[in-house]
């Protein structure tokens, strides 16, 4: 699928409430009505976790918790957000801000205001919905059009440049394209992607296990230097290219070239090369309407990334087990890990009545 045709803002009538007290925050700290708005959603990823940026297939879906901002022309560039204490925001807000100017972007000095419904540190994306909320009030105060994939390369440049994150595109793309509740299967080597239809029956629960992550703890930055390591000794441009077969369903064996890695980085580059398969069953999975196997391909990714990439946390385990234990299809962690959200895959009540 192409790009949609612009980068304009599909917010929805519920997030009203979040974009009048970004307005509202705004005349607050500033002292004036800002000019525009812009908003972006967060994301929740269905499978595919460390695979970005090693050049795998990934299925993020869209939520419908939003952040807003409002922004105003100002003298100096001025953040101001409901998000009190960390300042470290702000880095992802500038950011964009000096990105869209270095792209030729007529952008005056502004105030930006922000109000969101995306927690921070969630695994949800707040990042990603940070600026590309940003970039899509800054383009329409500039009177500029900029397409998504621009949009969401840009957001991806700020975040490694302005806030030291070396995140993959998976965030920044699924944020800057899908609709709310709207899933995509993006391959991160070449960027085509497409909508993925969800079948009805399915739901999708995300926990917040509390525990508060921040990729730019180093624990990230790690994970990838092992992948890029690991592809490197195996010769391969990306650890993505590393084929994997699938002998049954729900089973993958990885290719017994990676065995003469040193043993951490067999261990990731397992992890990787196993859920770039996972990802291609689950889309499979959900065109058949195998609730049952995409269920289990989900448990399965959590189970390496626990085991095998070391991105779990006790917390987010035993979410997991607590579902699986009371009969779900399949759950989950989500996004970068060390903290942050799971998700649990159920059947609708609705659908299963009288079955
Ligand atoms: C974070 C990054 C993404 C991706 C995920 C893990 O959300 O921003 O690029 O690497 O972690 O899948």
């Amino acid at each position: 699928m192409s790009d949609r045709a612009t980068g304009s803002d599909p917010a929805p009538a519920h997030g009203v409430a979040c974009a009048a007290r970004a307005s509202a925050l705004h005349r607050a700290c500033f002292g004036a009505d800002p000019t525009v708005g812009g908003s972006a959603s967060g994301r929740v990823n269905l499978i595919g976790d460390h695979v970005d940026y090693a050049g795998g297939p990934v299925l993020p879906m869209a939520i419908a918790a939003r952040t807003h901002v409002a922004i105003a022309p100002a003298t100096r560039d001025a953040f101001a957000s409901e998000w009190s204490g960390d300042e470290g925001w702000t880095r992802y807000a500038s950011g964009v801000l000096v990105e869209l100017r270095a792209a030729g972007v007529a952008l005056p000095p502004v105030s930006v205001a922000v109000a969101s419904e995306v927690p921070v540190g969630a695994g949800l994306s707040s990042s990603a919905a940070l600026e590309v909320a940003v970039a899509r009030a800054a383009l329409a105060l500039a009177g500029a059009a900029m397409a998504p994939r621009e949009i969401a390369l840009l957001c991806q440049r700020a975040e490694h440049v302005h806030a030291g994150t070396p995140c993959g595109i998976m965030d920044q793309w699924c944020v800057a394209h899908a609709q709310a509740g709207e899933a995509i299967l993006l391959d991160c080597t070449t960027l085509a992607w497409r909508v993925v239809a969800l079948p009805a029956e399915l739901s999708i629960e995300i926990v917040d296990s509390g525990v508060r992550h921040a990729l730019r703890d180093g624990g990230y930055a790690a994970r990838r230097a092992d992948v890029e390591e690991a592809a490197r000794l195996l010769g391969v441009a990306r650890l993505a290219e590393v084929p994997c077969a699938t002998p049954a369903p729900g089973v993958t064996r990885a290719s017994p070239a990676l065995d003469a890695l040193p043993p951490r980085l067999a261990r990731r580059a397992r992890h990787v090369v196993g859920e770039c398969a996972r990802v291609h069953r689950a889309v499979e999975a959900l065109a058949a309407g195998d609730l049952a196997l995409f269920g289990r391909l989900l448990s399965e990714s959590h189970a390496s990334l626990r085991d095998d990439f070391d991105v779990s946390t006790p917390e987010l385990d035993a979410i997991v087990e607590r579902a699986r234990s009371d009969g779900a299809l399949g759950a989950r962690m989500t996004g970068g890990g060390f903290g942050g959200s799971a998700i649990i895959a159920r059947r609708h009540a609705a659908a299963t009545h009288g079955r």
